[in-house]
């Protein structure tokens, strides 16, 4: 019989659990405790383990985002997670919040009742702490030659698109790259490295449906094998992990007619 478990270093384990955050005098104080995943490639035989961070949630921002900062700021500098825009735009602070894949900087504390656990997003490799691998995924993303490809003379002013055409690309040209979606897709997890996943197969219908584009032919059989689009199996766990609201899973459909209409 096949036993399945953990390596004994890939088991999470309890750990530190740092002193909560002072009331100042005068103050109104609602404490707001963090579990939070560390781990270091400085000590790589140590196993993964969650720290426990109480701060004052009346003296920090409103979103999970804020806390974080508060913490690396305050209490922990060692805290490491990535982070740029906090406007829902970059997409560099997508984690696991709760057990939902999302953006820190646009997930309320006071949407979560109780402790909040906080991990890197899901089966990728961590670089540390909160900082996933995403290596694989910007591969995949360059393979699909996401930019305008055109045959015809390049006009002198510019690629014209009407407004219905325009209309197409909404719901595609919304997304950030945050890569929620590919994480929480059971189909990925298992099969990364040759299926697409569904951000960059939102992607790649994106320029599919671009009416300036003029290689669409040849998207079209780069993505015609058994791995790279038909691994998706309609699951649509990745249009529920979406912090944008788009569904990658309709791409994927769309681009599966296009094929079958050759
Ligand atoms: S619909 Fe497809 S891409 Fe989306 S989660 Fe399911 S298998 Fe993955
Ligand atoms: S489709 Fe949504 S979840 Fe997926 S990468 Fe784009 S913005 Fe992120
Ligand atoms: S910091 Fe840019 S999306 Fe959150």
């Amino acid at each position: 019989m096949v036993e399945i478990a953990l390596p004994q270093n890939a088991r999470v384990q309890k750990g530190i659990t740092h002193a909560p955050e002072k009331q100042a005098e005068g103050t109104d104080y609602a404490p707001r405790r963090l579990h939070i995943y560390r781990w270091n490639p400085d000590t790589p035989d140590e196993n993964p383990r969650m720290d426990c961070y109480t701060i004052n949630a009346e003296s920090c921002g409103p979103m999970v985002l804020d806390a974080l900062i508060k913490i690396k700021n305050e209490i922990d500098a060692t805290l490491t997670f990535r982070r740029s825009c906090r406007e829902g735009i970059c997409g560099s602070c997508a984690m696991n919040i709760d057990g939902q894949n999302t953006l820190a900087c646009t997930k309320g504390l006071d949407e979560i009742k109780g402790d909040i656990h906080i991990r890197p997003l899901p089966h990728l490799s961590v670089v540390k702490d909160l900082v996933p691998d995403l290596s694989n995924f910007y591969k995949q993303y360059e393979s699909i030659q996401p930019w305008l490809q055109t045959k015809t003379e390049t006009p002198n002013d510019e690629w014209k698109q009407t407004t219905k055409a325009r209309e197409k690309l909404d719901g595609l040209y919304e997304c950030i790259l945050c890569a929620c979606c590919s994480t929480s897709c059971p189909s990925y997890w298992w099969n990364e490295e040759k299926y697409l996943g569904p951000a960059v197969l939102l992607q790649a219908y994106r320029w599919l449906t671009d009416s300036r584009d003029e290689a669409t032919e040849e998207r079209l059989a780069a993505l015609d094998d058994p791995f790279s689009l038909y691994r998706c199996h309609t699951i649509m766990n990745c249009a529920k992990a979406c912090p944008k609201s788009l569904s990658p899973a309709k791409a994927i459909a769309e681009i599966k007619k296009m094929l079958v209409k050759g």
